[in-house]
C-alpha cells in the first residue's frame, strides 16, 4: 500500500518508521515531512493545511491510504475531503475532531454524557468572565476555546494572572480568534497522564499511557510549549486505574460521540487527571500527541498499518494488540528561545553517534541542505531511548543526546525524573 502521512514533525517521524515497518506498506510519501523524514518517505512539499494542494496531490497519485497526523487539518476536514473523492483516509471527520477544537464543546460533551472533569463555565464577553474570576477566586484555569498550538491554558496562581490571562486572550487576542471565547475552569490537582486510544467508532484499543512535559525549563518552570519531552509508562496509570478510565471516560467518550452523530475513527488523545477523586479528563484531542507519540509507539509490537485500516474499517476488536514491557523516553532537543522567538539554519551535529547508542533520533524541526542536517524550527529532535525500566530508558535517552550539538540547543535535563 502506498500511504501519504500528512504532517513534519516528530510525531509525523515516529509514524512514519512505524509504518516503514509494515509488511504491506509500500511506498510512503510526507507532506510536507522534514529533513529527516525524507531518508523514510518522499516529501511532498505541501503544507498540512493545503487542504486544496493535498486533495489535489492525492487525486492525481492514487495512494491507497492518508494518514492526517495534526490536528488543524483534522479539525478543517482534510479525512472528509479526502473521502469525497475516493481516497481512504486515517483520522477522525471535522465533526468528531470539534472534541479537540473547541473546548467549549468538549465540556458540554462531557457535563451531558457524565464524564469526570473539571467544573467550568464558557465566556464570549472578557467583562463577564472577570467577574467571575473575581467570584471564584485562584487557583483558576483560564483556556482559549480554539485551537492555540497547546500554549492557550494559563493555570493561574493568583487572581491577578487569572485577570492578565483573560484580558490578553479575549482582548489582546494573544491566540487570534482562538481565545474570543474562554472556558474558565475549576483547578485540579494531581499526577497528570495522557493515554492515546485506537477507536474504530465502536471499540477502544488504549495505547500504552505516557506523560509528557509541557513547561520549557527544569522544574515545570517558564512558558507552556508543545512538549519538552515525554516518557512511557506513567506508575501512576495502574490496571485498576486504566479500569476505571475504561468504564467511566474512554468508553462513555467514544459512544456519546456516536449518539450525536459524530462517530469518532482515529486516535483519540485523553488527557487525564488523576485527582483524589478519581481519574478527570483535562482534555480531548482528537489525534496522536507529540511527543507522547514518540515514546509510545516504540513499545507497539503489532502491525500498526492493521491497525489503522480496522479503525477505518472497524473490527478493532478483532486486533490483538501488543506492546513491549520495556520503557522509553524521548527528550527534545529544542532551538534556544523556544517557544517565544528564535532563530533556525543552524547545522545540527552528531545524529549518528546518538543513534550508534541504539537511540532513535525523531526528527521534528530540520532541513536536509547539502547533505546536512539544519535546524527548521522550536523543536528540533526527539532523542527516544527504550530501557528496561524508566530510570534505564532515561539515562540511554541523555547519554544518546549528550552527542548531538547545534548552536543555541536548549533541553530539559529532568525529563522522567519527577
Ligand atoms: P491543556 O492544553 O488543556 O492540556 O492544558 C495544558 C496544561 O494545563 C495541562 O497539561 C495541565 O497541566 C494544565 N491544566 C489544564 N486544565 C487544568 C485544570 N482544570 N486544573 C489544573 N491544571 C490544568
Ligand atoms: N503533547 C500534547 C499534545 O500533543 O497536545
Amino acid at each position: 500500500m502506498n500511504i501519504l502521512v500528512v504532517g513534519g514533525g516528530g510525531r509525523e517521524y515516529a509514524i512514519i518508521k512505524k509504518l516503514s515497518g509494515s509488511p504491506r506498506a509500500g511506498k510512503l510519501y510526507a507532506a510536507p515531512g522534514n529533513g529527516g523524514i525524507a531518508a523514510m518517505a518522499e516529501c511532498v512539499p505541501l503544507k498540512a493545511t493545503n487542504l486544496d494542494g493535498i486533495c489535489a496531490w492525492a487525486e492525481e497519485n492514487k495512494p491507497d491510504l492518508v494518514v492526517v497526523a495534526p490536528d488543524d487539518p483534522l479539525a478543517a476536514g482534510l479525512v472528509d475531503r479526502l473521502e469525497e473523492i475516493g481516497i481512504t483516509a486515517f483520522g477522525p471527520h471535522a465533526n468528531a475532531a470539534i472534541v479537540e477544537s473547541s473546548k467549549a464543546f468538549s465540556k458540554g460533551f462531557m457535563e451531558k454524557y457524565g464524564i469526570p472533569t473539571a467544573s467550568c463555565r464558557v465566556f464570549d464577553d472578557a467583562e463577564k468572565a472577570k467577574q467571575y474570576v473575581l467570584e471564584k477566586g485562584a487557583p483558576i484555569v483560564i483556556k482559549a476555546d480554539g485551537l492555540a498550538l497547546g500554549k492557550g491554558v494559563t493555570v493561574a496562581a493568583t487572581i491577578e494572572q487569572a485577570l492578565d490571562a483573560v484580558e490578553s486572550m479575549m482582548k489582546a487576542k494573544a491566540f487570534g480568534s482562538s481565545g474570543e471565547r474562554v472556558v474558565i475552569e475549576e483547578c485540579l490537582f494531581g499526577p497528570e497522564v495522557s493515554v492515546l486510544a485506537f477507536t474504530d467508532g465502536e471499540n477502544v484499543l488504549p495505547m500504552v499511557s505516557a506523560q509528557d512535559h509541557k513547561r520549557a525549563f527544569d522544574g515545570d518552570e517558564g512558558p507552556n510549549t508543545g512538549g519538552m519531552g515525554a516518557f512511557s509508562p506513567s506508575r501512576y496509570y495502574t490496571p485498576e486505574i486504566a479500569k476505571i478510565c475504561m468504564e467511566r471516560i474512554f468508553l462513555p467518550t467514544v459512544k456519546g460521540l456516536k449518539a450525536e452523530g459524530r462517530t469518532f475513527k482515529g486516535v483519540i488523545y485523553f488527557g487525564l487527571m488523576l485527582t483524589a477523586d478519581g481519574p478527570k479528563v483535562i482534555e480531548y484531542n482528537a489525534r496522536f500527541g507529540d511527543p507522547e507519540t514518540q515514546c509510545v509507539l516504540p513499545r507497539l509490537e503489532s502491525d500498526l498499518l492493521e491497525i489503522f485500516l480496522a479503525c477505518i474499517k472497524g473490527g478493532l476488536d478483532k486486533i490483538d494488540i501488543r506492546w513491549s514491557d520495556k520503557a522509553c523516553a524521548c527528550v527534545v532537543l529544542a532551538s534556544g528561545g523556544y517557544p517565544t522567538s528564535y532563530k533556525s539554519g543552524y547545522e545540527i551535529f552528531g545524529i549518528d553517534e546518538a543513534e550508534a547508542e541504539g537511540a532513535v533520533v525523531c526528527h521534528a524541526g530540520t532541513k536536509l541542505a547539502d547533505g546536512k542536517y539544519l535546524t527548521a524550527g522550536g523543536r528540533v529532535l526527539g532523542v527516544t531511548a527504550m530501557g528496561d525500566d524508566l530510570k534505564d530508558a532515561v539515562a540511554n535517552a541523555y547519554s544518546a543526546a549528550k552527542h548531538i550539538s547545534f548552536e543555541n540547543m536548549h533541553f530539559r535535563t529532568d525529563i522522567g525524573v519527577k
